[in-house]
């Protein structure tokens, strides 16, 4: 029996376009768009076992080896830096990691800046790239709601269309990275079945829209 192809998708509309791009590149498994409760799929004459995994998760199956290779948003890889490889940027699920504070904001650089983020490690590089002195509020969702409270003074967070800020009277102030999700693989699958994850990589590189 040959080697199966381990891969962890992100759930949801990301995981979902991006499985497309898997299947034309020729490694479908059409009961993985089947509405149900079912989290692992696999199609044995394809070569590839596909487990749908909570998106922040997919760097954590991939480090430690339960999946060769994944799909995740470079944010993740950018705040949790896992020991991984960075295959192919999938030019899709893009976005952008940014700063974010109400309407008219003006930062007094005489006090510290508090930041509330779910991106820590994002965040604190960031402001020390240009020596701004910072307070990190470390929060896990609804980031947009800490300056309408008072709790911080900005957000740094993922904008995708806009929307969320803009329903909450905040605005960018500044970009800090694009973001987009990127294939990545765990370093020993990538030794041991490394001709079969190419043999991937490049299928889907040829499904890349620029
Ligand atoms: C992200 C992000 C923003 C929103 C931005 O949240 O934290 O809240 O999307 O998208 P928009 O610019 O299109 O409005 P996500 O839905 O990933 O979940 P979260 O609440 O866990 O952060």
């Amino acid at each position: 029996m040959k080697d199966m192809l381990n891969i962890a998708l992100p759930k949801g509309r990301l995981g979902e376009r991006v499985y497309n791009m898997f299947a034309k590149a020729g490694f479908e498994c059409p009961a993985l768009l089947e509405n149900s409760r079912k989290l692992i799929f696999e199609n044995e004459e394809a070569g590839v076992r596909y487990f749908w995994v909570k998106p922040s998760d997919v760097a954590i199956y991939v480090e430690r080896g339960a999946a060769d290779i994944g799909v995740c948003g470079k944010d993740i890889l950018l705040e949790y830096s896992p020991n991984v490889y960075e295959l192919l940027d999938l030019n899709t699920g893009k976005c952008k990691m940014a700063v974010a504070a109400k309407k008219g904001f003006r930062d007094d650089t005489e006090k510290t800046l508090k930041v509330a983020t779910k991106f820590s490690n994002i965040a604190r590089a960031h402001y020390a790239s240009f020596g701004r002195d910072i307070d990190i509020i470390h929060l896990n969702g609804s980031i947009e709601i800490a300056p309408i409270l008072g709790l911080s003074d900005v957000i740094v967070d993922i904008v995708e269309t806009g929307t969320t800020l803009k329903e909450n009277d905040l605005e960018v102030i500044e970009t800090v990275v694009p973001i987009s999700a990127r294939l990545i693989a765990n370093k020993a699958s990538f030794k041991f079945k490394g001709s079969d994850i190419e043999r991937l990589k490049n299928h889907i590189a040829e499904q890349i829209k620029e």
